[in-house]
């Protein structure tokens, strides 16, 4: 199972960029063509968010959670009391519970999992014939107004944390919508992409906040030594700046 600890209060304080990030047209198809009598298997649902993505769009399938961390399931269960909900380490998936599955969904895990763990779950889908759609996934490319002179630093210094070990094998990090087009595509898929950033604004300082406490701690431990200035400028900026991070959602259809 991942070290890393999702905090239910950062799921859903990131929920509403999210949800107004996803590309519209990918969760359109991805929802759009589903039999009503199948299941949506979500890996690592955190408390749901895809779920609730799909039913904004007027989807409301029935739904089978995967995480490894328990906490998160039960409030998932909490709000979406039909869903079936298994506590589970995702690090193998030739073991994917996949009967009656008709769709596999992620969301801001991709860029945790490794390249090879990508490869046998196109690998494990492709033999069922199952579409998946991935959705939030890092992309590498983030951006804020005021620039300031570190930002460059700071961040080529967090995208390099992004490839150390989330648990299970050194991480994808920014690489991971590519992997995944590659791995799919060699598995007979037609893959579609399209980009997700969350774009925020003087509206989502909390968010901000979180956000850049976040960035300087990942860019301090992978060993950029002005993180704690760039923070304090960041955070001298933060009522009127506006930022740009980037993510690839990806929708992979058996031909
Ligand atoms: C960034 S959170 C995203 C949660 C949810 N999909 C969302 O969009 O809000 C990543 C989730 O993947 C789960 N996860 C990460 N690695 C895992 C693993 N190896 N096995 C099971 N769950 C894992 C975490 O517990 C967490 O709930």
């Amino acid at each position: 199972m991942s070290d890393l600890a999702f905090a239910p209060d950062w799921l859903d304080l990131r929920e509403p960029a999210d949800h107004a990030a996803r590309d519209a047209t990918l969760l359109a198809q991805a929802s759009g063509g589903l039999d009503p009598t199948s299941i949506v298997l979500d890996l690592g649902s955190g408390t749901g968010s895809t779920a609730r993505a799909f039913s904004r769009f007027g989807a409301c399938p029935r739904w089978r959670f995967l995480d490894g961390d328990a906490r998160l399931l039960s409030i998932a269960t909490a709000r979406h009391p039909i869903a079936e909900a298994i506590v589970v380490d995702l690090r193998d998936p030739t073991t994917l519970p996949l009967d009656g599955v008709g769709l596999v969904t992620s969301s801001a895990l991709l860029d945790l999992m490794p390249r090879d763990w990508i490869e046998a779950l196109a690998r494990r889908l492709s033999l069922a014939g199952i579409p998946f759609y991935a959705a939030l996934n890092y992309n590498g490319e983030m951006s804020w107004t005021p620039k300031l002179s570190d930002d460059a630093r700071v961040i080529e210094a967090f995208n390099r944390h992004q490839l150390g070990d989330k648990g299970i094998g050194p991480a994808t990090g920014p690489g991971s919508a590519p992997a995944a087009r590659a791995a799919f595509e060699r598995h007979g898929y037609r893959i579609s992409t399209a980009e997700s950033p969350w774009t925020l604004g003087p509206d989502d300082v909390v968010l901000q906040a979180e956000l850049l406490k976040g960035i300087a701690a990942a860019s301090g431990e992978a060993g950029e030594a002005g993180t704690e200035d760039w923070l304090s400028a960041r955070r001298s900026v933060l009522e009127h700046a506006t930022a740009r991070i980037g993510h690839t959602d990806i929708l992979a259809v058996p031909q």
